[in-house]
């Protein structure tokens, strides 16, 4: 057999094809307004970009450490201890190609055949194909509206079993936007410590959330900061996802191999890009976050009165999650719309709004929402939306 058993278990991002199919349209010149993307519209501070060029005219463009350069994991360091009150040394940092390698990083130096690995769903598809690349079995733990999308403690309790080995948790949320409060992470702290479980916690959008302050399930106990491997990175925070820079932090001895593992797969990322992360680090602009919120607001405003109304707002991210299913099963325009994938290419098609079918995120009655994008963008969107429904339902 030409391929390995391990690649032909392997489904292609559904969210970078959906992207390719629409960028294709965009370049063919349709007026199309993407709502489906994963990336904010601002860029990177202009302190990065400096920087970045001039490590290119210095030549500081060789390898470096597998790891990281050492000031940017101390930069890291200072980070995790003044927002998070987290205290990690440089040796317990990896610095990878986007939170992705990251994630990936963590889940081959974890993970034994069969061992099972619990992710509350919906979920952003990758962890389930990552965890099938590294031997494991990815368990999936369905929520919903009913619980705001959150896990609890009971739920999560009645999905363990002797193999679980590692819960995934991704607050704030793609694509459901949900973020935990200390109380709501106590909780389930409780019942992982319990079951001797390990943590990867993805806090790629640990800055952007919309009220009260951010908590990282790492901070809760010592139980927590020993059994964690804490993933972030700089595409969302900062609009830098063509960087690709991302990063660990864990206990040294997981720390320890998740180096070894990337020295023998990627030797080390880009030096230009670890220097344009490091000018980035203390450099988020709040302003971003006014918008973002700004943005979330108007569009759950505009669309209270369609399907795609928003019954549970979303604390932090940059998507919306409407559930659907008062649509399915209808016709719009005379085509029946029997699922989510259904509703999205019609609304394509007739409005050239492309939106993120939720059964990308194994949640067959949503659809996602990017609200990301320019103000204009969003205005346009939301009355397109709307006359999408009403003249197609009439
Ligand atoms: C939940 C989540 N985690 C991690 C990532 C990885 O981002 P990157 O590899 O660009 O750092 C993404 C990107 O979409 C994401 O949505």
């Amino acid at each position: 057999m030409l391929f390995s058993k391990r690649i032909l278990k392997l489904s292609e991002s559904p969210t970078l094809q959906l992207n390719n199919k629409i960028n294709g349209l965009l370049q063919k010149g349709e007026d199309v307004i993407n709502l489906t993307v994963g990336e904010p519209d601002y860029v990177e501070p202009i302190e990065s970009s400096y920087s970045a060029i001039k490590a290119i005219c210095d030549h500081f463009t060789h390898y470096t450490n597998s790891s990281g350069i050492i000031s940017l994991r101390e930069s890291i360091c200072a980070k995790l201890l003044k927002e998070n009150n987290l205290a990690y040394t440089p040796d317990q940092i990896v610095v990878s190609a986007g939170g992705k390698q990251a994630l990936f990083n963590a889940f081959f130096v974890l993970l034994n055949g069969g061992e099972e690995v619990l992710i509350p769903t919906p979920a952003w598809p990758t962890y389930k194909q990552q965890v099938l690349l590294c031997g494991g079995t990815p368990v999936l733990i369905p929520l919903d509206e009913s619980s705001e999308f959150k896990l609890t403690k009971e739920t999560l309790k009645a999905f363990i079993t002797p193999r679980s080995k590692i819960l995934v948790l991704n607050s704030p949320s793609n694509p459901t936007g949900a973020t935990y409060s200390e109380e709501e992470l106590d909780d389930l702290v409780s019942i992982v410590e319990e079951n001797g479980l390990y943590v990867i916690s993805d806090e790629i959008y640990e800055r952007l959330v919309y009220s009260g302050t951010y908590s990282s399930p790492v901070g809760i106990n010592d139980y927590m900061k020993k059994h964690s491997v804490l993933v972030n990175g700089f595409s969302k925070a900062f609009g830098m996802t063509g960087w690709r820079i991302g990063y660990t932090a864990a206990p040294l001895d997981i720390s320890i191999k998740i180096a070894a593992f990337q020295s023998q797969t990627t030797a080390s990322i880009s030096s230009i890009s670890q220097v344009a992360a490091k000018y980035a680090i203390n450099n988020f602009d709040k302003e971003h976050l006014i918008e973002l919120k700004e943005k979330r607001n108007y569009l759950i405003h505009q669309l209270a009165d369609t399907p795609l109304k928003i019954d549970v707002e979303p604390g932090g991210a940059f998507y919306l999650f409407p559930r659907v299913d008062s649509v399915l099963g209808n016709s719009i325009y005379g085509e029946s719309i029997d699922s989510v994938e259904a509703l999205c290419a019609s609304l394509l098609e007739r409005e050239h709004v492309a939106i993120t079918p939720g059964s990308f995120f194994d949640a067959p009655n949503n659809v996602r929402i990017s609200y990301a994008k320019s103000m204009q963008e969003i205005c346009d969107a939301a009355q397109r939306i709307k006359k999408y429904f009403k003249e197609g339902m009439k």
